[in-house]
Formats: structure tokens, C-alpha cells, sequence
């Protein structure tokens, strides 16, 4: 991969399904300069790997947390595009000699510390899955945001309503509403973009359908550095 490149896994069960997360070379390091400073990337919702793999391949450390055991570990189901096999993250890692540079916790991420200890903190098409109206967006993304270390980049991938239904259940926000979320002392927002609809079918929603997609980047900004004390 070119250093200044980043890709989603195209063998990634999820590879062939759109994402904005190429746009995220302009903002993070790659290659020489992340081989050397190790970064820290906590992906949410890892699945099989379409985010964490060229994240380790560019140089980074991850943890994956991820609930579904399927894609951490393999396996096979039919939908109606036909047969799939899984390779899990787990093998996908080995096969790579990655498993060193890769925490995985079988964990739901509402469930974990926000210390503020990573570079990056991202997730994409999660917010809306069932397990997570526990909580509100809202919270969901603050906690995700706490994540982060100053300096750090959040990127967020969401999708925005197309009908009453999703309008209303307030997981699938407008716009103008991430903006008001992710709008917190400390952060400057980089991008929030709407990035359009797309038609699609999929493990978790076979019927065709379509998504709107979008996504925020935000910057926790660095800590202010302490003045020398005068001489
Ligand atoms: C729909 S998949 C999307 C996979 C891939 N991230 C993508 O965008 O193509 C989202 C993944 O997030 C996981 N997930 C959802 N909520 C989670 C949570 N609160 N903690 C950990 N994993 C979660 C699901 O198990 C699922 O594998």
C-alpha cells in the first residue's frame, strides 16, 4: 500500500459496501511516520476486518471490539446473493502475522472505559443496530468521542432517516443533528458530510433497500502545553 493511501479490505465480508473511510488518509498518519510512532486505533464494530486490517497494515496498534462472534471467528450462511464463508478477523490476523499488533475484545463498547487513550476512535453502520438503543445517539457517540486522545481524530459513519420510521426512532439523524452531537468544547469539526443513497442488500437486511449515508470527522484538540515558569 502507498503511504499516503488507505483502502477498506475489499475481502472483507463488508468490503463491497460503501464507505467514506478512504477519506481519513488526509487526516491521519501512515506508513513511515505511523511505523515509528505506533498510533492507536480503537475500531467499533471490527467485524472481519475491513477497517482494522489496512489500519495495522498502515502501521497502526488496534483494538477491535466487536460482540459478533461469526465475524471474529468464521463461518457460513446463505442469503439470497448465495453462499458466503467467512474468514473470521481472528484467522485473517494470523494469516497476516498481525494477531500481535491486535487486541480484539468480545465486547459491547458502551461497556468500556473512555479514557481518552486513542489517535483514532471509529465506527461505521452501528449506531442504528438494535443492541444499541439502549442508549441514546447521543450517548453512544459522546462515549465513542471520550475515546479519543487529545490530538485524536473521531470518525463516524451514520446513517441518515429515508422514511418516517427511521425519522423517528432517532438513530438515524439528520445532518444538522450530528452537527449539534459531535459540537462539544474541545473538538473542532473537520467534515460532517452527507455522502448520498445507496441501494443494497446484506446479512441483518436481505430485502433490497437503501441508505443514506454520512459521516463526521472530528478533531479532539490537544492539550494546551504549560507555559515555562519564568526564569
Ligand atoms: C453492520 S456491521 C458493519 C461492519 C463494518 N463496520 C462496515 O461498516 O461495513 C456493524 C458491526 O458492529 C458491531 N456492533 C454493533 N454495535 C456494537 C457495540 N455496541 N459494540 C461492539 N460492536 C458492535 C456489530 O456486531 C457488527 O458486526
Amino acid at each position: 500500500m502507498k503511504d499516503h493511501v488507505l483502502d477498506v479490505d475489499e475481502k472483507s465480508y463488508w468490503g463491497p459496501y460503501y464507505s467514506y473511510f478512504p477519506a481519513l488518509a488526509r487526516y491521519i498518519p501512515l506508513g513511515e511516520y505511523a511505523r515509528r510512532v505506533r498510533p492507536r486505533a480503537c475500531v467499533l464494530g471490527a467485524s472481519d476486518g475491513k477497517f482494522a486490517l489496512p489500519l495495522l497494515r498502515a502501521g497502526w496498534e488496534v483494538v477491535g471490539v466487536e460482540t459478533d462472534a461469526l465475524f471474529l471467528n468464521g463461518g457460513e450462511f446463505d442469503l439470497v446473493d448465495g453462499h458466503h464463508e467467512v474468514v473470521g478477523l481472528r484467522q485473517r490476523l494470523a494469516s497476516e502475522g498481525l494477531t500481535d499488533d491486535c487486541v480484539i475484545v468480545e465486547q459491547d463498547y458502551m461497556t468500556l472505559p473512555a479514557s481518552g487513550d486513542f489517535q483514532l476512535v471509529m465506527g461505521s453502520g452501528l449506531w442504528s443496530m438494535p443492541p444499541n438503543r439502549a442508549h441514546t445517539l447521543e450517548a453512544l457517540i459522546h462515549h465513542a468521542m471520550d475515546m479519543v486522545a487529545p490530538g485524536g481524530i473521531f470518525f463516524g459513519e451514520y446513517l441518515i432517516g429515508l422514511n418516517d420510521e427511521e425519522r423517528r426512532c432517532g438513530y438515524y439523524p439528520p445532518r444538522e443533528e450530528m452537527d449539534t452531537i459531535v459540537d462539544r468544547p474541545g473538538w473542532q469539526l473537520f467534515e460532517n458530510a452527507d455522502l448520498g443513497i445507496r441501494g443494497e442488500s446484506h446479512l441483518g437486511y436481505e430485502e433490497w433497500h437503501y441508505h443514506r449515508y454520512a459521516a463526521a470527522i472530528v478533531h479532539r484538540m490537544p492539550l494546551p502545553t504549560t507555559p515555562e515558569p519564568a526564569p
